[in-house]
């Protein structure tokens, strides 16, 4: 396993760019499945959770090939087995998002039921609410969702509201499977994430009829068949998230490009209250800092509010703050591994159930840590940058799931990463 070493501090200037969206990869190399023939994804991440969704994808039959510049492509012309394995759902819970594409193409599904996640208990109720709702008759065997529609889907009005606000694979589930359904769906309640807009509009090419795209209520109207796709995939949010707390903890300033500030509306806001700068560039955005931030507050939202998969990155910039502030996790209120291992490093930080109170420090002290989940690695990097001595972050497996070698797009803007084999 490797793990990285960490010299700090050091101020980071320069351009950096950012990759493709994972999440929204994900989803739309799924809706490759709804129509048979050759799709290509450009601009695909080249993260192993992409090669664990390509995985999948060859074991239901698809043929799969990516290119050195990341562009998957992926051939669904025989799906040979509609099942969504254990072995490469329990690697990944995006897998589920197979689930609505199979049945709509096929008729019938199973896919393995998600198992544990290091972020908490992540139910898929509402997927299946909603695709019930479609027509599909679905049954749990043997730890496997059983999923039937061999009469086929028919349009519904569909709330797919939970006790957390909108699910966003759960409207991709949903949306994918009810573009082959027979008649009009209303999906009220509706994701309105950025990636749930990329796959709109990617499944729209393909000839789907999908209105509303972007707002809460998606209208969906079924068509006969789909054609493949040749799509362009949208700049990951939450790497240029991450790139611009890179940048505010360090002191230093970072010319982030290929950053849609329009996908990051509440995270510039915030930033620019506590002291940092942030201004729309061409191709992206600058974003500098000279002194320490202010306090703030921060509650997780679905979108457009504050991300939960930015909330580890900023406990890491509010423990360098000048006072008090208080960072509540809506969406995930379990997601919290980041909080001792930043403890590791001096943050003074007391968790109140789904709160935690952070009370700013002069500095952070280098420390060896444990990556947990994807972004609480990410945190864990921001605060080695911005620490005093050589930070150890182990199990970097973690983060190489969704930052595509970080090191080396760090590095040159001035961190101070070496990736080591344990
Ligand atoms: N929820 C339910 N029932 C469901 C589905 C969700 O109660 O059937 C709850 C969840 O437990 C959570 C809330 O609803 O409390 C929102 O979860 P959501 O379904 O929106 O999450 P997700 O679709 O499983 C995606 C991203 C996550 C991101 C969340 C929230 C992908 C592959 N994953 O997960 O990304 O945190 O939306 O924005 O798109 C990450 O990239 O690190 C990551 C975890």
């Amino acid at each position: 396993m490797d793990v990285f070493r960490i010299e700090g501090p050091v101020r980071l200037s320069g351009t950096i760019t950012v990759n493709g969206s994972k999440n929204a990869s994900l989803p739309i190399m799924a809706a490759a499945v709804l129509a048979p023939g050759k799709s290509r994804l450009k601009g695909a991440p080249r993260l192993s959770d992409i090669t664990v969704f390509a995985q999948l994808l060859e074991d239901i039959g698809c043929k799969v090939s990516t290119e050195s510049d990341g562009t998957v492509s992926i051939d669904s012309t025989s799906i040979g087995k509609p099942v969504g394995e254990y072995d490469i759902v329990r690697k990944m819970r995006a897998g589920i998002c197979i689930l609505g594409p199979l049945l709509a193409r096929v008729g019938r599904a199973q896919v393995s039921m998600p198992g544990g996640c290091a972020i908490g208990y992540r139910p898929v109720d509402i997927h299946l609410r909603g695709l019930r709702e479609l027509g599909a008759q679905i049954r749990l065997e043997n730890g496997y969702i059983v999923a039937d529609a061999m009469r086929g889907l028919c349009g519904n009005e569909i709330f797919l509201g939970g006790p957390f606000g909108s699910t966003v694979l759960g409207t991709a589930n949903v949306m994918m499977a009810a573009t082959l359904a027979k008649g009009t769906t209303v999906i009220e309640s509706a994701a309105c994430e950025p990636e749930i807009t990329d796959l709109a509009n990617c499944l729209n090419t393909m000839g789907a009829k999908i209105t509303g795209i972007g707002s809460p209520r998606l209208v969906i109207e079924g068509v006969k068949q789909l054609k493949p796709f040749d799509y362009q995939v949208i700049p990951d949010r939450i790497e240029g998230g991450t790139f611009m707390v890179a940048a505010a903890i360090t002191k230093g300033c970072l010319h982030i490009r290929n950053c849609r500030l329009g996908d990051l509306m509440a995270v510039a806001a915030l930033l620019r209250n506590i002291g940092v700068t942030v201004e729309t560039e061409n191709s992206g955005c600058i974003v500098a800092c000279s002194g320490p931030v202010k306090p703030t507050d921060i509650t997780t939202q679905p979108y457009p509010g504050f991300p939960t998969d930015l909330q580890a990155q900023f406990m890491a910039l509010l423990a360098l703050a000048e006072g008090n502030s208080i960072i509540i996790e809506k969406i995930f209120t379990d997601r919290f591994m980041h909080v001792a291992e930043l403890a590791r490093m001096a943050a003074d930080l007391r968790k109140e159930g789904s709160a935690v109170i952070v009370s700013g420090v002069k500095k952070l002290i280098a420390a060896p840590v444990m990556a947990s989940d994807l972004r609480a690695s990410a945190a864990l990097v921001l605060a080695g940058l911005a620490a005093e001595g050589t930070t150890v972050v182990n199990r970097v497996y973690h983060i190489d799931r969704g930052y595509e070698k970080i090191e080396e797009r760090l590095n040159p803007v001035g961190a101070k990463i070496i990736r080591e084999s344990d």
